[in-house]
C-alpha cells in the first residue's frame, strides 16, 4: 500500500519525510503498524522537544536559583520535637486509612536492563529468605495495610510498553499478590521518540519502527487521567494518593505517620527524604527557593554545590528524594488539566538507528536526545509542601545496579531488608542468633506491633525464616 496521504503531509510539515525511506521494504501488516505509530506522534510535543534541544528552556519555568536556595524545613518521622507530634500524625493517618481515603500509584515502567536482565524490574527477586519479587513485597505491603486498617488501598500500577504485558501476566499468575483484583488497575505510560542530536530528526530503529523510550515517571499524570484512573480513585472515595517506585522494597508510602503529616499540614504534595551524606549519592534533592519547593535531579546539581557543606558539617543540599510522595487528589486533578504541568527534560544517549542506507548503527557515544517528564516537577505548583525526613535504614533500599556493584545492588538490598527485620524483631522482644537471615512477611508485618500479634516475644530465632509468612 502507499502511505496514507494525511500522514505524508504531516511528515512533510514536520520535516520528517525521511521516516518513510524504507516503506517499500515493509509488508502490508508492518506498513499498517508503522503508519499507526507515526500517526500517534504528537507533533506539538515534537516542537517542544526541538525548542528544548535548541536551548530554548522548559515549557514551564523550572529554574531554581541555587545560589539562594536552601534545604527546606523537614518534619522527622518519629521525632517528638516536631511541631506536629508523631502520635497525632499516626492517629490522623490511621483515620484516613480506616476511612479508605488513601490510594496508591506504583511506578513500574522501568526495565531491569541496568541490572543486567530483561523484563520488568518488579519481577526481580530480592527477598533475602523467601526470594520474593519486588512486586510481591510492595503489593504485600498493601495487604498488610488492609489487614491492619480494615480497608483496601486502591492501587494503580503504571507500566510501560516494555513492561506492560509481563506485568499483567505476573499479576494474573500471582493472584495479584493477595490484593483484590477489583481494587487494582494497570495503566500504561506513553513513549516518546528520540531525536538525532544534530539534525533534530526522529530516528528509526528498524525500517518500520521509530526509536522510542518511555516518557518518564511523570507520564503517570496524563496516562492515569486518560485511563480514567483519577475518576476510578475518586469513585472509591480516595482523597489522597501516594506514589512510590518499584525499585525500593523498604518503601513505606502508607506509613500512618507520614500520611498524618501530609493531612495535618493540609499539603498538596508531601514527600519523604533521607539525609544525603555524600555528594556523589545519586538522589535528587528537595530545595526551597522564594517560597517554592522543587526537586533538583542529581544530574542537574553542579558538583561544587552538591559537595558544599554547612558549618555543622552536613551537606547544604541534604534532603535526598527517595521518590515516595503523597498528593492531595484535588491537586493531581488540577495538574492533570494543565497542559504544561510537567515539562520535558532531555538527556543525551547512545541510541541505535538506521542510517540513510538502512544500515543499523550502534553508536559508541551519545548521538541522540531522549525526553522524559518527572512527577516531582509538580512540586513547585503546590501551595503547601510537606517534607518528611526518614531514616534510610527504615525506608530506602533501592535496587539500581547489577550484582557486585559498590552500592544499590541486590546484595545491598537484601542486607538492608535483613537489618531492618532484625531491628523490628528485637524491638518486639525476639532474640536472633548472630548472623541469621530473617525476613518479615511484607503482607503481614508493618512494624513491631504486628510481631506482637504473633506471640513470639521471648523466642530465639536460630535459622533463616520469614517471620509471619
Ligand atoms: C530516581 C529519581 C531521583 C531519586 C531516586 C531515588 C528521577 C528522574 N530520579 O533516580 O530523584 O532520588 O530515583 O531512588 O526520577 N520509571 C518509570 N518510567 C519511566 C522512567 C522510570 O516507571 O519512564 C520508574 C522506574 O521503574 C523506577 C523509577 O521510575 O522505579 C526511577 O527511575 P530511575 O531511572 O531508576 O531513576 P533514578 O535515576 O534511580
Amino acid at each position: 500500500m502507499t502511505p496514507p496521504p494525511a500522514l505524508v503531509a504531516a511528515l512533510e510539515r514536520a520535516g520528517q519525510q525521511h521516516l518513510l525511506a524504507f516503506w517499500e521494504r515493509l509488508d502490508e501488516t508492518a506498513q499498517q503498524t508503522f503508519a499507526a505509530q507515526l500517526e500517534a506522534v504528537d507533533w506539538h510535543v515534537l516542537q517542544e522537544m526541538h525548542r528544548l534541544a535548541a536551548g530554548g528552556g522548559h515549557s514551564r519555568d523550572l529554574s531554581v536559583d541555587l545560589s539562594t536556595a536552601v534545604t527546606p524545613a523537614c518534619l522527622r518521622l518519629g521525632d517528638p520535637t516536631n511541631r506536629i507530634s508523631p502520635a497525632d500524625a499516626r492517629h490522623r493517618g490511621a483515620e484516613a486509612l480506616k476511612a479508605g481515603a488513601v490510594g496508591a500509584i506504583l511506578v513500574a515502567g522501568g526495565q531491569a536492563t541496568r541490572l543486567g536482565c530483561s523484563g520488568p524490574k518488579g519481577v526481580s527477586r530480592v527477598g533475602p529468605v523467601s526470594q520474593a519479587t519486588l512486586f510481591e513485597i510492595l503489593l504485600g505491603k498493601l495487604v498488610a495495610v488492609r489487614r491492619r486498617y480494615g480497608r483496601d488501598v486502591p492501587l494503580a500500577i503504571m507500566t510501560s510498553s516494555a513492561t506492560d504485558a509481563e506485568t499483567r501476566e505476573f499479576l494474573a499468575q500471582h493472584a495479584y499478590c493477595g490484593l483484590d483484583p477489583e481494587r487494582v488497575i494497570v495503566f500504561r505510560q506513553h513513549d516518546l521518540p528520540a531525536i538525532d542530536a544534530t539534525t533534530g530528526r526522529l530516528l528509526l530503529d528498524g525500517p518500520g519502527h521509530l526509536a522510542i523510550a518511555p516518557d518518564g515517571h511523570g507520564g503517570m499524570l496524563v496516562a492515569l487521567a486518560e485511563a480514567g484512573g483519577l475518576e476510578w480513585f475518586g469513585n472509591q472515595g480516595v482523597e489522597h494518593i501516594v506514589s512510590f517506585q518499584v525499585d525500593n522494597p523498604l518503601a513505606m508510602p502508607l506509613a500512618a505517620e507520614f500520611l498524618g503529616y501530609h493531612l495535618l499540614t493540609n499539603a498538596d504534595f508531601s514527600t519523604q527524604v533521607v539525609r544525603k551524606q555524600a555528594p556523589e549519592e545519586r538522589v535528587g534533592v528537595v530545595v526551597a527557593c522564594e517560597g517554592r519547593h522543587s526537586v533538583v535531579e542529581y544530574s542537574d546539581l553542579p558538583t561544587a554545590l552538591a559537595a558544599e557543606r554547612l558549618p555543622d558539617g552536613q551537606l547544604r543540599f541534604h534532603a535526598g528524594s527517595i521518590a515516595v510522595h503523597a498528593f492531595a487528589k484535588r491537586f493531581l486533578d488540577r495538574a492533570a488539566g494543565r497542559h504544561d504541568s510537567l515539562p520535558l527534560h532531555l538527556a543525551f544517549k547512545a541510541v541505535p538507528f538506521l542510517d540513510s542506507e538502512g544500515t543499523r548503527i550502534v553508536p559508541a557515544s551519545p548521538n541522540a536526545i531522549k525526553f522524559e517528564r518527572f512527577i516531582f516537577d509538580l512540586m513547585p505548583l503546590a501551595e503547601r509542601v510537606c517534607v518528611v525526613e526518614i531514616e534510610a535504614s527504615e525506608g530506602f533500599a533501592p535496587l539500581k545496579n547489577p550484582p557486585g556493584s559498590a552500592s544499590d545492588a541486590v546484595e545491598h538490598v537484601r542486607a538492608a531488608l535483613v537489618a531492618h527485620a532484625r531491628r523490628v524483631l528485637a524491638k518486639a522482644g525476639v532474640t536472633l542468633a548472630d548472623g541469621v537471615h530473617v525476613e518479615l512477611a511484607a503482607n503481614r508485618i508493618i512494624d513491631e506491633t504486628d510481631v506482637a500479634d504473633l506471640s513470639i516475644a521471648g523466642t530465639v530465632i536460630e535459622r533463616p525464616i520469614v517471620v509471619g509468612g
